[in-house]
C-alpha cells in the first residue's frame, strides 16, 4: 500500500523534448495508478478536449513558417484554457488523477525559448488564460539532443501521415528547449523533478514511480 488516494486526486504533466519516451512512460504510469485501484484521466496537449484537437490539427500541420510563435502561442494556450476547463478539472472534481503529455511548460520551451517570443511572455499569457492553475507535479524526462532527434528519426519511419513541424527544425531549437526545460526546474523545483530518460523504459517508469510516491504517498 503506498497510500496514493482517490479523495485527494493529482494532476501530473510529463514534459520533455523530442524522443524522449513521454508517450511510453504516461501508459505505464497510468497502468500503475490503475493498478493502486485510482481512477485517471490521461491525456495530452496541445488537444485533450474536443475543441482544444482541432486547434491541435490547426498547429501541428502544415509549414513550418505557418504561423508566428505568438500565434502559436495564442492558439496552443486558448486550447489549453478549453482543456482545463472542460476536461482536466471536471476530472479532478471526480477525483480522477490526471496525466497530462505535457501542458504549459511545452508552450514556455516551445513558444518562448524555442520560437523566440520570449519565456515571461509565454508566462503571462499562462496565467492570463489560466490564474494560478498549475499542475501538482511535473516530470522533465531530459536527454542529451542528439540522442532524443535519432530515437525521433526511428520512430518517423512507423508513421504514416507525421506532419509534426517541430521535429523537422534543427538541432539549436532543440538545445535552446532543453535549455528552456532545465530553467523551469530550477526555478520552480517544489512543482518540477527532472529524470535523465537515456535509459531503459523500465528503468525510467522506475523513476517516475518513485517521484509520485515520494511526493503523494502516505
Ligand atoms: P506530439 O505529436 O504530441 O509530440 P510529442 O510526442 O513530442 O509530445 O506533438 C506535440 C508537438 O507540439 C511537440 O512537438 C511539441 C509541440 N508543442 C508546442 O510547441 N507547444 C505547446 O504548448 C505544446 C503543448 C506542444
Amino acid at each position: 500500500m503506498i497510500g496514493l488516494h482517490k479523495d485527494t486526486p493529482k494532476f501530473i504533466t510529463l514534459e520533455g523534448g523530442e524522443g524522449a519516451g513521454k508517450s511510453t512512460q504516461i501508459k505505464l504510469l497510468d497502468d500503475w495508478l490503475l493498478e493502486q485501484g485510482l481512477a485517471t484521466c490521461l491525456t495530452r496537449e496541445p488537444g485533450g478536449s474536443p475543441g482544444a484537437e482541432e486547434i491541435r490539427n490547426l498547429v501541428l500541420k502544415g509549414a513550418t513558417d505557418r504561423w508566428s510563435g505568438m500565434t502559436e502561442a495564442m492558439l496552443i494556450t486558448a486550447g489549453r484554457a478549453e482543456h482545463v476547463e472542460n476536461r482536466i478539472k471536471p476530472a479532478l472534481e471526480k477525483g480522477e488523477w490526471v496525466v497530462c503529455d505535457r501542458f504549459f511548460d511545452s508552450s514556455i520551451a516551445y513558444q518562448g525559448a524555442g520560437r523566440g517570443v520570449g519565456v515571461e511572455r509565454v508566462k503571462e499569457l499562462q496565467t492570463l488564460a489560466l490564474g494560478d492553475f498549475t499542475p501538482d507535479l511535473t516530470i522533465i524526462l531530459d536527454l542529451p539532443v542528439k540522442i532524443g532527434l535519432s530515437r525521433a528519426i526511428a520512430r518517423e519511419s512507423q508513421k504514416s501521415d507525421m506532419e509534426d513541424r517541430f521535429e523537422r527544425m534543427d538541432v539549436s531549437f532543440h538545445e535552446d528547449l532543453r535549455a528552456a526545460y532545465l530553467k523551469i526546474a530550477k526555478d520552480e523545483p517544489k512543482r518540477c523533478v527532472v529524470l535523465n530518460a537515456d535509459t531503459t523504459p523500465e528503468a525510467l517508469q522506475h523513476e517516475i514511480r518513485a517521484v509520485i510516491t515520494g511526493k503523494f504517498g502516505a
